[in-house]
């Protein structure tokens, strides 16, 4: 009998997703300038930005909208984001070139292997995860991204002092992001002052999954954990 390949579990599905003609120009046309391309090496930030400046990875930043509006508020910080839906990403690279903005960066990859193979350790001030794929149904549960050894390979990649944020509109998973995190006290804090959530950042453009929950009547859960 043949043996099947390792496939690891995976925290997305491709989806084949409509692409309009503006993403995939940019796609062509920008990615040269904004695209990082994946492979099994640490990056150099510095060089890949010309300078040293504080860096936040938003990991699945869905079409782009709150990492740009981020880029755009912080030209003093660098951005990376990791999306694996194509049309995301051409619609982010959009919105870099007609902000002219110089301080963002995209990957479309898989970002746990990002994570892992091409950001050295230490080198994150801030990681983002809003709203991430829900995976509703328990025998999906093993896909959410948000599980202890994610939580500690992000840990491995922030500084010390950095901060790992999160936000989700679905209640069980929300409990779940909590436990993992608070589980994970050797390595993060909890920077709630009320020992579990935090107030909504008031500067967070409102990111398109978010809105999908409001409109569906869903409350929002926001964490943030300082490295240590
Ligand atoms: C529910 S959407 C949220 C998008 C966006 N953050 C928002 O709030 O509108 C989750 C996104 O994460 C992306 N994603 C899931 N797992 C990923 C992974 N391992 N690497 C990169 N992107 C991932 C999916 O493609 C999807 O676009």
């Amino acid at each position: 009998m043949n043996e099947q390949p390792h496939r690891p579990i995976r925290s997305f599905v491709m989806r084949t997703g409509r692409m309009t003609s503006g993403q995939a120009r940019a796609l062509e046309d920008l990615w040269p300038r904004y695209g990082v391309e994946y492979s099994p090496a640490p990056l150099s930030f510095d060089a890949l930005f010309g300078r040293q400046a504080p860096r936040t990875l938003e990991i699945g930043f869905g079409n782009g909208e709150h990492l740009a509006a981020l880029a755009v508020a912080h030209p003093e910080r660098d951005y990376f984001g990791v999306e694996v839906h194509r049309p995301g990403v051409g619609h982010l690279l959009m919105l870099a070139a007609t902000n002219n903005l110089s301080n963002i960066r995209a990957s479309s990859h898989d970002a746990v292997e990002v994570l892992r193979e091409q950001i050295a350790p230490g080198t994150l001030d801030e990681v983002l995860v809003l709203f991430p794929d829900p995976w509703h149904k328990k025998r999906h549960h093993k896909r959410r991204l948000i599980q202890p050894p994610f939580v500690e390979l992000v840990a491995s990649r922030l500084a010390s002092g950095g901060v790992f944020r999160l936000a989700t509109d679905w209640e069980p998973y929300a409990q779940q992001m909590l436990e993992v995190l608070s589980d994970a006290r050797a390595l993060f804090e909890n920077l709630s002052p009320t020992g579990n959530w935090m107030p909504r950042p008031e500067e967070r453009a409102p990111t398109r999954f978010e809105k999908r929950g409001t409109r569906l009547g869903h409350g929002v859960w926001d964490l943030a954990f300082r490295r240590s």
